[in-house]
């Protein structure tokens, strides 16, 4: 009777298997920062794109960075020596630190509502707030400010969470208006946690910016994904959506899924890729609500503002043709003024372009479709820092982050105010 309670255990045990999909396993996985100079070196690195166990989390002009599963990690060092390519390990093991992490955030959490007034709501921003506390933060905030702050529900994701937007406004109608959003990318958590400490910041102490714009700010628009990151550290690295597109693999890159040059370079048909474009584009019912607010505000929306990590760029239109939109003067004109911002307060160097020449080609973004279809002219992708540790920057950094990022928010305010703003 005991061995065949234990064999229909273990059956049932590898049915359900089956039916889960596997994540990489980060024990043991390391983070490579791989320097590359020669043609045949790039393209050695490209055959392992979407090859499973290696992970192009970030490329520049002579640097990637990759997450290469246990498994792999040891031949593919040895095929970056035989090739004479320098690299340096960024993480030693991937799931000894972010189980570092989720105790680290755990401990800060607790200590935080244990000894302060964050009952209310209010964050400290000494840890990355889960799904459920940012929405507790944005009710805080509409109960603290209630003259300004306001909350617009714009819909449900596909597992079915409220999807909110804070408006900050002081009244008075015609003002132009800045949009921003974060989080469409589950595993960056510094862009939700930097845009409510920018949020924070004009609430508490520049309450000028608020005088002649109106501010629209979406902070997780990958609900699903982000609290998918947050409910166990095996899935701490998921970047998709979570919808069920009909394969074994969850999820839409919510990045590639918008209609603006959708599946024509840098997106993949591939559901199981991190890269995957969608079934069609706007399949992702989070970008349909973005996309239906917006729209219902064409015309007041004057500058956009989506906040990514990691790589510290400063990116504009476009990035699914190597083209560049007829404004590139002002954006680049834009793009270099708030680096030369972010760079005075803390040196933290930005480099700037449109998307497919500063970066990639990359087709479907949410930049892309504000520009092209939305006509929002101010069309700005933010890389935000990695530090050293890339998608596991450490909380500390969310309040330094936050700080010199809001300098890049007040130059791009000012240049709203002097060219829409009736004075
Ligand atoms: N890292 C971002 C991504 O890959 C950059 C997006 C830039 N914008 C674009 N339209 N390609 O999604
Ligand atoms: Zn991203």
């Amino acid at each position: 009777m005991r061995v065949l309670f234990l064999f229909a255990t273990i059956f049932v045990a590898a049915v359900l298997a089956v039916g889960q999909e596997t994540h990489p396993s980060m024990q043991g996985m390391q983070s490579l920062s791989i320097s590359y100079e020669t043609p045949e070196q790039l393209s050695l690195l490209k055959n392992y794109v979407d090859v499973p166990g290696f992970d192009f989390v970030k490329s520049t002009n002579d640097l990637v960075d990759v997450l290469v599963t246990a498994d792999k990690i040891e031949e593919f060092k040895q095929l970056l020596e035989e090739h004479r390519m320098n690299y340096t390990v960024m993480i030693e093991n991937v799931q000894q630190l972010v189980t570092e992490q989720y105790i680290e955030q755990e401990v800060e959490r607790r200590l935080q509502v244990a000894t302060q007034d964050y009952a209310s709501g209010r964050l400290s921003f000494t840890y990355y707030p889960n799904y459920k506390e940012v929405n507790e933060y944005l009710t805080y905030l509409t109960q603290t400010y209630k003259n300004i702050a306001s909350l617009i529900t714009i819909g449900n994701s596909y597992e079915g969470r409220s999807m909110k937007v804070l408006k900050l406004s002081t009244g008075g109608g015609n003002k132009p208006a800045i949009f921003i959003d974060a989080g469409i990318h589950a595993r960056e958590w510094i862009a939700p946690a930097a845009a409510l400490y920018m949020v924070d910041l004009m609430l508490q102490s520049h309450r000028d910016l608020l005088t002649k714009v109106d501010w629209y700010v979406l902070p997780v628009l990958n609900p699903d994904g982000y609290e998918y990151t947050h409910s166990s550290s095996a899935n701490r690295l998921w970047r998709k959506t979570r919808s069920n597109t009909g394969s074994n693999c969850r999820g839409v890159d919510g990045n590639r899924n918008y209609d603006m040059g959708w599946m024509v370079a840098g997106a993949s048909n591939n559901p199981c890729s991190d890269t995957y474009a969608g079934p069609k584009a706007f399949s992702e019912v989070e970008n349909q609500h973005m996309r239906d607010f917006i729209l219902a505000r064409k015309g007041q929306i004057k500058a956009y503002l989506t906040f990514h990590s990691y790589g510290q760029y400063i990116l504009y239109p476009w990035g699914w043709t190597n083209k560049v939109p007829d404004n590139e003067p002002e954006l680049r004109n834009l793009a270099s003024q708030c680096a030369q911002a972010i760079a005075r307060s803390r040196r933290t160097q930005y480099t700037y372009g449109t998307s497919a020449n500063a970066l990639y080609l990359a087709a479907g973004g949410s930049d892309d479709w504000a520009l092209g279809k939305a006509d929002i002219k101010l069309s700005f992708t933010y890389e935000l820092p990695g530090g050293r540790s890339g998608f596991l920057l450490p909380a500390s950094e969310i309040k330094p982050v936050g700080t010199e990022t809001f300098e890049a928010l007040k130059v791009t305010h000012q240049y709203v105010t002097s060219k829409y703003a009736s004075h």
